[in-house]
Parts: structure tokens; C-alpha cells; sequence
């Protein structure tokens, strides 16, 4: 099982379409990786080849969702999506390497360790990190206020709290033995924090209040977690464009529980994003639409 975007093509006259908004968050981190583009130090080649290649772009494609579902149409937002993108990029190098997953396909290339070397993937990571910050420091069009929360915000997801605490138990709590609530926990940290961030900076923009924002946060850790309990069960899975059967000497939830109990789990969890999604944006929204047509529910 994967997620499929071939099934999101824009249907006419939808300016909002998920495919338009993706295709609109591909030409800004672009144009903000431009001067990078232009160097050709392997370290701004690594960068480009990790970022401006074909991903699924679902953080920034749900942070301009929310944002615009609420009114918000700054063309930040799309700035906002680039950041989160660059920080979700630099995990999967990380993740990548040698002394985590030891992988060595990614986005249907050769990982980034092995195109350049590790060194330099090492580099490419603490480089887009923080451009990442950057990239909200630089965003003038927001009060400076707005980009301190957010560049805190962001820096906390990556943060021993977040990626960092989330890879660090994914590798070394694997081998132990782990109940559910423990594997659950792990995936909050390694996939959730980076869907909730792109759900704090929503209501930083879009200065919702705060019960509004405690239903996005919650929205955001249960599609989290539906998130990668459907990349475990894509595990098999050639047409992901990575290596399949990286999981075998996992504790994932896969080889904890079987696919067919994971898959109940995965829906539950994604009847809980809705739930919250609905106090926010009532029974219909776009971005419950969407993200029905990308979960095939099983
Ligand atoms: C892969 O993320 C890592 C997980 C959290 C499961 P994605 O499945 O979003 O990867 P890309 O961005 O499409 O390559
Ligand atoms: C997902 O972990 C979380 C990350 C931060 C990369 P995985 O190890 O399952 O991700 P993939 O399967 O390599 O994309
Ligand atoms: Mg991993
Ligand atoms: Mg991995
Ligand atoms: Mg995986």
C-alpha cells in the first residue's frame, strides 16, 4: 500500500486544486533555490538533487490548504511550505545514511550519500536546515513577530522533542521489546511533530484562536500517525521510488500487529483527523476532500 497522487489532477476551473497548489510549491522552492542552483559546489548540487526532484510535497500541500480554507491567500504561504519542505528533505538525508537506514534509493534516485558522498549529504542537511530558517526569517511581508513564533516553532519540531528524538528511538529502541503505545509514540516524533508544525504555522498566519488551533495541532499528530503507518505497510512497495524492505528488523506496527490490523488502525486514525478537521471547517471541506481521495481507505 502507498499514497497515489495520480488520482489529484486538478478538475477545470479549480484555481485551488491540490495539483495547482503542488505545482505552485515546486516553482517557489525553485525560485528560492536558485542561487543554489546556480553553484556547482557539490554541496548545492546535493541540495538540489534532494529538494527539486519529484516528492509527494503533502507538508506544504496541507499547510496551503488549511491556510487558504481559513481565508488566507498570502503568497507566503507558500514560502511557509518551501521551509517545511526543506526540513522533511533534510530528515530523508539523514535518514538515509549509512548510519541510520542505510538506504539507497530515494524520490527514485540513487540516495544522496551515494550520488555525493557522505560528507556531503551530512553538509546538504545542516545547509537546508537552515535555509529553512531562513526562508521565514527573510518573510518580510509577516510582522517580525509572527516569523520569531514560527522559526521557534519549526526549530522545536526538529528539535530533541521532535525529528531528532523520533530517529534517535526509531534506531535504537527497535531492537527492544515495544508495545503499541510506544511505537506510536516514536512515530509522532519522527512523522507527527513535522505535520503539526505546518499546522502552527497555519494559525500563526491565519491568527485563528486557540481551541482552533488545538483541533488543527490534533488533526495533524493523527494523520501523522496515519501517515506513516501507511508508508510502513507501503514497505514492499517498488513503485515508491525506495528501497523496499527497509522495515524487516523494524518495530513497526506493520511487524508488530500484521497489515490487516494496521489498516484498521490507519483508518481510525484518519476518522480522527477528520473529526478535528470538522470542528474547524465544519462537515465539507476541501482539505477533507482531499485527503480522502489520497488515502484509499482499505
Ligand atoms: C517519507 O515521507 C518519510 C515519512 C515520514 C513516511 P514522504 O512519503 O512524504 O516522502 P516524499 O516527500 O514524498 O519523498
Ligand atoms: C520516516 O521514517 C521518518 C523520517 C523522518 C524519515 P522512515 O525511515 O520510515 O522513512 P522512509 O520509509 O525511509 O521514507
Ligand atoms: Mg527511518
Ligand atoms: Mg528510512
Ligand atoms: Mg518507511
Amino acid at each position: 500500500m502507498g499514497l497515489s497522487f495520480t488520482s489529484l489532477a486538478p478538475e477545470s476551473g479549480e484555481f485551488d486544486s491540490p495539483d495547482a497548489i503542488r505545482q505552485a510549491v515546486e516553482r517557489r522552492l525553485g525560485k528560492l533555490l536558485s542561487d543554489t542552483q546556480e553553484s556547482h559546489d557539490p554541496v548545492s548540487q546535493a541540495i538540489c538533487s534532494s529538494v527539486l526532484v519529484p516528492g509527494k510535497r503533502i507538508r506544504p500541500l496541507l499547510l496551503v490548504l488549511a491556510a487558504r480554507e481559513l481565508g488566507c491567500r498570502v503568497p507566503a504561504l507558500f514560502d511557509l511550505g518551501s521551509a517545511v519542505e526543506m526540513i522533511h528533505t533534510a530528515s530523508l538525508i539523514l535518514d538515509d545514511l549509512p548510519c541510520m537506514d542505510n538506504a539507497s534509493m530515494r524520490r527514485g534516485r540513487p540516495t544522496i550519500h551515494r550520488q555525493y558522498g557522505e560528507d556531503v549529504a551530512m553538509l546538504a542537511v545542516v545547509a537546508l536546515l537552515s535555509r529553512a530558517l531562513g526562508v521565514v526569517s527573510d518573510l518580510s511581508a509577516l510582522p517580525a513577530g509572527q516569523r520569531a513564533v514560527m522559526i521557534s516553532q519549526l526549530s522545536r519540531a526538529v528539535g530533541t522533542q521532535g525529528l531528532v528524538k523520533g530517529q534517535y528511538e526509531d534506531l535504537h529502541e527497535a531492537q527492544k521489546p515495544r508495545s503499541v503505545a510506544d511505537v506510536m509514540v516514536t512515530n509522532r516524533h519522527k512523522t507527527g511533530v513535522l505535520f503539526q508544525v505546518s499546522m502552527q504555522l497555519v494559525a500563526v498566519v491565519t491568527g485563528i484562536d486557540r481551541a482552533a488551533t488545538e483541533s488543527l495541532e490534533r488533526f495533524a499528530l493523527a494523520l501523522g500517525q496515519a501517515y506513516q503507518l501507511c508508508d510502513d505497510l507501503g514497505d514492499g512497495d517498488a513503485t515508491q521510488g525506495k528501497d523496499i524492505d527497509q522495515d524487516q528488523d523494524k518495530a513497526t506496527l506493520v511487524n508488530l500487529l500484521g497489515a490487516q490490523e494496521v489498516r484498521r488502525l490507519l483508518n481510525e486514525q484518519l476518522e480522527e483527523a477528520d473529526r478535528h478537521l470538522s470542528a474547524v471547517y465544519g462537515e465539507r471541506s476541501a482539505l477533507s476532500g482531499f485527503l480522502k481521495k489520497l488515502f484509499p481507505l482499505s
